[in-house]
């Protein structure tokens, strides 16, 4: 599909800098080519009037699971790239827990393949690491890089035990990122509770102590091989100051808006929809964890998009499963927050774009500048909408955040200068791009 030439018109534009400019953005061959105060027209121009609009660069989720293959009941790549677009996620990184699992060169290949052909937005796919594929982690390309499960995990993907984490860490140099919770402990207080089908046990079995102790074991690792390390949905007080106290140059960290935004108390307002792995914390996390992505402990933003159909987690706990969808109120939940002086715009810009294109090394992405990917958000910082379950696009059809009321939603996404999305109508014909990640420095 050929890329239209753009221009949008008068947008309060998110400079690098942090500043905002009201001006015009010229977009050739799906990158940014001029942004100034006025840009004339060409007659092939397609203009976009953005009088009122804020133009910011598009969210990358480096966290989600979009379930294809395999658990397309849930979610599949075109519903949910269909969400993204609508969020304002122009491009996302997507977890190996599929079926089969992502775990070798050619399932890798076969998920960019499917993607190539049926996603709105770019895309890239972590490796999951298993006791024996050593040597796929060390190869497999393009990926952001490899996916340890150390707890909350059955089967294959599980790596719960120093002696078999350690060689992983010893060998290569590529970004390992680490669902950090300690299953022995998980196990141990699942029987102490057993019997209880009050989903409001979940946060105490998989409790903070249990998520302290694995990122302590990551950390421990990571310093020990020098090895990038990103710490995933990091959802506690605890971990959250160990990070402050002393975080290596190459570990990086993530928060969720749920983690940010939800707690305990949820579970008596939406029960299992609560449900989560890590869990939902306390008041005090929540404070904690604002906090540390406030000083830069904690260095950008993930959904954990993670779907399950209501008739599942309409299940009694424990048998529902573990996991909320994200993409595509991300943006606004976190836009209203700055609305509310809680950070500004462009923190959030950078939690939700600049900082994942710098943590990944994806190239070209992240920042409104020519030369850059016209990777681009408009959103309405002035009207609130409720987010309501009959307007979402992911296949669950839920969100934990149903009735909450947003400002910052997106009115025009754009992906390599494409539009996708524009006032609630969808593009479908667009397609996104694979992302490249440069090899870790
Ligand atoms: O709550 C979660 N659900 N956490 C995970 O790490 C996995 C996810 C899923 O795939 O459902």
């Amino acid at each position: 599909m050929s890329t239209p030439n753009l221009l949008i018109h008068q947008a309060q534009i998110l400079l690098p800098n942090g500043e905002f400019l009201l001006g015009d953005v010229q977009v050739r061959d799906g990158q940014i080519t001029q942004v100034a105060p006025t840009i004339a027209p060409s007659d092939d121009d397609r203009q976009i009037e953005a009088e009122g609009l804020t133009l910011l660069p598009g969210v990358i989720d480096p966290q989600v699971h979009f379930r294809e293959p395999g658990l397309e009941h849930k979610e599949d790549l075109f519903t949910a790239s269909c969400a993204c677009a609508k969020g304002g996620v122009t491009s996302f990184l997507e977890m190996p827990n599929t079926r089969p699992l992502t775990t070798t060169q050619a399932a890798l290949d076969d998920k960019l393949q499917r993607a190539a052909q049926k996603c709105l937005v770019n895309y890239g796919f972590f490796i999951g690491a298993t006791v024996e594929n050593l040597p796929d982690l060390r190869t497999a390309q393009p990926t952001p890089g490899i996916k340890i499960f150390m707890g909350s995990m059955k089967g294959p993907l599980l790596i719960d035990h120093e002696a078999a984490l350690e060689p992983i860490f010893a060998t290569g140099d590529r970004l390992i990122a680490v669902h950090a919770e300690n299953q022995a402990r998980i196990e141990q207080r699942r029987q102490q509770f057993a019997g209880i089908t009050d989903p409001a046990i979940h946060s105490q079995i998989q409790d903070n102590q249990a998520a302290l102790e694995a990122t302590q074991l990551a950390l421990k690792l990571s310093r020990k091989y020098q090895r990038r390390l990103h710490i995933l949905h990091l959802s506690t007080a605890e971990e959250a100051e160990l990070l402050r106290q002393d975080k290596p140059a190459w570990v990086t960290a993530e928060v969720t808006p749920q983690h940010l935004l939800l707690n305990t108390s949820a579970y008596a307002t939406i029960g299992t929809l609560a449900q989560m792995n890590p869990p939902l914390r306390s008041p005090h996390d929540n404070a904690v964890l604002w906090q540390a992505l406030l000083e830069g402990v904690i260095d950008f933003i993930a959904t954990d998009h993670a779907p399950h159909t209501l008739t599942e987690k309409a299940q009694p706990y424990p048998n529902s499963p573990s996991g909320m969808p994200g993409v595509e109120t991300s943006l606004p939940l976190m836009l209203t927050q700055a609305k509310q002086g809680r950070c500004t715009v462009a923190q959030v810009a950078n939690w939700m774009s600049t900082a994942v294109a710098r943590a990944y090394g994806i190239p070209n992405k992240g920042r409104i500048e020519p030369g850059y990917d016209a990777d681009l958000v408009l959103v309405d910082l002035m009207t609130e909408r409720p987010v309501l379950r009959s307007e979402l696009l992911t296949k669950c059809g839920w969100s934990p955040f149903e009735g909450w009321s947003l400002t910052g939603w997106p009115v025009v996404t754009i992906v390599g200068g494409q539009v996708v999305y524009e006032r609630c109508q969808l593009h479908l014909d667009v397609r996104g791009k694979p992302l490249t990640f440069a090899p870790a420095s």
